[in-house]
């Protein structure tokens, strides 16, 4: 079924806090306390505030589907993707990434290099992220223990 997507906005907050609050969501972050309704509103008004950040929100007949995050800093725009508990592995995660990652360089400009830092162990996220042509450029150097790949869009063409 065809995706739609719009980008996020305010009344988003609580969708958006949902997802990022969900356990399996958690377990797979860089940081995995639970993210209080003031806290995350907060966020998500600086997110939108800014010219160097964008949150697409997607959308199916059956209801939201997921989000595409960029945070764009110097020529890097470092990627993250969540999909809604209950709509996992049936192909949204390659489907918003896939589709996300034009308006990237359309939003922002050319010259970017798309990239994502991912756990280790992670294999659902390194292989979305590698069926839509990222390829893994190294570790990803944290300083709290966690061990991590660094991936980044491979130009074409
Ligand atoms: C990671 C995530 C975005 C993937 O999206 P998805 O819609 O579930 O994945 P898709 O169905 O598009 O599948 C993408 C790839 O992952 C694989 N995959 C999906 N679920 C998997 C699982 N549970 N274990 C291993 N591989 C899995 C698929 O086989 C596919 O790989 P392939 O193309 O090589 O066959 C989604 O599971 C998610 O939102 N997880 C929680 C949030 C999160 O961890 N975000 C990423 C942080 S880095």
């Amino acid at each position: 079924m065809a995706l739609s997507a719009r980008r996020a906005e305010l009344a988003d907050a609580e969708l958006l806090r949902q997802w990022r609050n969900d356990p399996e969501t958690r377990r797979r972050s860089f940081t995995t306390a639970e993210i209080s309704a003031a806290e995350h509103r907060a966020w998500l008004q600086a997110r939108l505030a800014s010219e160097r950040a964008a949150i697409w929100i997607f959308s199916d007949d059956g209801g939201p589907v997921g989000q595409v995050r960029v945070d764009v800093d110097g020529g890097v725009a470092e990627v993250s993707i969540i999909v809604a508990p209950g709509r996992r592995g049936r192909g949204h995660g390659k489907a918003m990434l896939a589709a996300a990652m034009p308006w990237l360089r359309r939003d922002f400009g050319p010259g970017l290099r798309p990239r994502a830092l991912v756990l280790d162990d992670h294999e659902a996220s390194l292989r979305t992220f590698k069926a839509c042509g990222f390829r893994v450029v190294g570790p990803a150097a944290r300083g709290d223990g966690q061990r991590a790949t660094m991936l980044e869009l491979e130009e074409r063409g």
